[in-house]
């Protein structure tokens, strides 16, 4: 936006106002790629297996992901980067994971979109159990 010379008081004024509403949008709200949400690049540790419920699920927010654990007890592991804007998914109620920003929901065990505006699935990681840790990494 061009400022105006003669407004130069106020555009001060306006870019002080602007400081923390910008860094507040872009730690919950920024793009893939962006700092504040990233899916894993190299396999971590989540924590103990028996954690993850059989038909439950628990999301790690430090590193985004979501781990599921179906009735069969085969465990899935998806980015909780959110496809619609790259949003970090903090929020897990039962296994339906809700991203802050514009409220769209996700299946945590399918990873499948259940509440629009996102279109695409959740990115599905590569899990496994390691000495009955779970052990979540980039997608396969
Ligand atoms: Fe998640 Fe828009 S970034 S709903």
């Amino acid at each position: 936006m061009p400022a105006r010379p003669s407004a130069s008081r106020r555009t001060v004024l306006r870019g002080a106002a602007v400081v923390p509403v910008a860094g507040l949008g872009l730690a919950a709200c920024s793009a893939p790629g962006g700092s504040a949400a990233a899916e894993p690049t190299a396999p971590v540790d989540l924590g103990a297996e028996s954690e993850v419920a059989e038909g439950g699920a628990k999301l790690y927010k430090d590193h985004n992901v979501v781990v599921s654990r179906d009735k069969s007890g085969t465990l899935k592991a998806y980015s909780t980067v959110c496809t619609h804007a790259g949003c970090a998914i903090n929020k897990l109620r039962g296994t339906t994971l809700i991203c802050p920003c514009h409220g769209s929901e996700f299946d945590a065990v399918s990873g499948k979109v259940v509440q629009a505006p996102a279109t695409e699935p959740l990115t599905e990681l590569s899990v496994k159990t390691e000495k009955g840790r779970i052990v979540a990494g980039p997608a396969a």
